[in-house]
């Protein structure tokens, strides 16, 4: 007789490869690019978690522009969602509202963030970003959930960015095409400036266009 096994979805299987790994550094494997044609000089803990080093980069992202508000869109097992939570509390002040649409994922980074000591700075919830509410002017905006709603996201959320604040957008890599072109739209629409790093996985800095002076 032939056992099938239920096919785990992706965020369930690397969610089991990353407890599996304890924490373990890894080179970075996402696919050489034109702009990023050595992704194995940077590091990351599992496919779904951002790079190491975008990680630091986040952190010192916030103690650079010193958010008020940070809202982030899927934080998986609150990784990033903990880094900017260090950001926040270096700085003294600020909060960061993240959210995580997977029930089983959401309940994984709850415990994390609990065990983190960095709860207070964290209001962590189980909604989708194209529902979830937030109150408040957003200084710093990332965008990591469902590469196919990037754009939706940001445009959901772009009356609520102030003109100084800084718009991240994870995964915009040529090799991932979905995100960039999202990127490039929101450019030709008149949204966004944008400025492409080319990280083995490519994330966007951007700020509104509206209200600058
Ligand atoms: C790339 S992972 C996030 C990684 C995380 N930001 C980090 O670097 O540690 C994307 C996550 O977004 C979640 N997700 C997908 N669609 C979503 C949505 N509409 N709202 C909130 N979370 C979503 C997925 O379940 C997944 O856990």
């Amino acid at each position: 007789m032939r056992l099938f096994r239920k096919k785990l979805k992706q965020e369930h299987k690397v969610m089991l490869q990353a407890e599996r790994a304890g924490g373990a550094l890894l080179p970075e494997y996402h696919r050489p690019t034109s702009e990023c044609p050595h992704p194995e000089r940077w590091h990351m803990y599992d496919s779904m978690t951002a790079e190491a080093e975008v990680l630091e980069f986040l952190q010192t992202l916030v103690m650079t522009i010193k958010p008020q508000l940070v809202v982030e869109t899927g934080a998986f097992l609150g990784a990033s969602t903990l880094w900017i939570a260090k950001g926040l509390k270096a700085n003294g002040f600020g909060r960061i509202v993240s959210c995580e649409f997977d029930p089983v994922v959401y309940a994984r980074a709850k415990e994390r963030i609990a065990a983190s000591g960095l709860a207070d700075w964290v209001d962590l919830r189980n909604e989708s970003s194209l529902e979830m509410q937030v109150e408040g002017t957003i200084d710093l905006f990332y965008s990591d959930s469902d590469m196919e709603i990037r754009a939706a996201e940001v445009k959901r959320f772009l009356p609520q960015i102030s003109s100084n604040g800084v718009v991240l957008i994870h995964d915009a890599s040529s090799h991932l095409r979905v995100v960039r072109e999202a990127a490039f739209a929101l450019e030709r629409e008149g949204l966004l400036s944008c400025v492409f790093l080319p990280t083995p996985r490519g994330m966007v800095l951007a700020q509104k266009r509206e209200g600058r002076q």
